[in-house]
């Protein structure tokens, strides 16, 4: 598959015109990392601003892991928004930006689709895609956050550490999919659930739906902050963000996406 049809800037650009929310768009062939590259380039944008790569050779992961990204294989974009709100609200982003990037493989596919939280999308039980949220200051005004999703679209194989985890629209379906059409429903359901997040400044008017396709709740799962780890049932996902979790002594807590790991006690969810 050559990246002329796929991942054209025309083709890109025509599907995100539809939701008239992008007012720069930067199509690479190759960079480092997406988020990096908003984060140089903030001064110099219009924002909201999309930049879709076909290859990252630094690609990052959270939690200072990398990120797998080969030339088109998957899609590896990232949104630069310049929102007016308190800075400690902007993890939430990466909950919307999770609903909206669940929400379009789910309209592409018939596969199970899932969100383990805070922000992994699972398809039939592996991860798909990565969100990684950042925030930089500009000089001018204000300061930026970057949000940018790793999707495994056509990836034909993972390494061996990786096989039990991680999977991709391919491999769970057997087609290979044009990646601008996914791109285009992502940034389109993003500036539906940004406006409904924008309304109230939290997740409430997304919560019916990021539940609806949770993964993790009513699991039994190992909590690791940096005191150590504790088993706990995962029992409900606030306004916030944040997960309440049920300690085995009974005690409830509140867990945050950027302070906490969550895994599962008999599996990767
Ligand atoms: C994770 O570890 O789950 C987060 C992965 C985030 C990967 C994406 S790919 C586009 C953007 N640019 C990066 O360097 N990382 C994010």
């Amino acid at each position: 598959m050559s990246m002329d049809w796929d991942l054209s800037r025309s083709l890109i650009k025509e599907k995100v015109e539809d939701s008239n929310f992008i007012n720069e768009l930067l199509v690479l062939e190759e960079v480092d990392s997406t988020n990096d590259f908003l984060k140089r380039e903030i001064d110099n944008l219009q924002t909201p601003a999309l930049v879709v790569a076909n290859c990252q050779n630094a690609g990052k992961g959270s939690k200072g892991r990398s990120w797998i990204s080969q030339p088109e294989s998957g899609i590896w974009m990232s949104l630069l928004i310049k929102p007016s709100i308190n800075m400690q609200k902007t993890p939430m982003l990466t909950l919307v930006m999770a609903v909206s990037v669940a929400e379009a493989c789910a309209d592409v596919c018939d596969q199970k689709i899932q969100i383990k939280w805070p922000n992994d999308i699972i398809c039939n039980g592996k991860k798909i895609c990565g969100i990684l949220t950042e925030m930089k200051q500009s000089s001018s005004e204000g300061y930026g956050v970057v949000i940018g999703a790793g999707i495994n679209v056509n990836t034909e194989m993972f390494p061996t550490e990786l096989v039990k985890k991680a999977t991709s629209l391919y491999l769970e379906t057997g087609e290979k999919r044009q990646r601008f059409d996914l791109i285009g429903r992502v940034v389109k359901r993003f500036s539906h659930n940004y406006q409904l997040f924008l309304q109230k400044t939290d997740l409430s008017l997304l919560l019916d739906i990021y539940c609806g396709m949770s993964a993790t709740i009513g699991n039994d799962v190992c909590v690791m902050d940096v005191n150590g780890s504790y088993n706990a049932k995962a029992l409900k996902i606030e306004t916030d963000g944040s997960l309440t979790v049920e300690c085995e002594d009974g005690q409830m807590r509140s867990v945050y996406g950027d302070e906490v790991s969550v895994r599962g006690i008999y599996g990767y969810i």
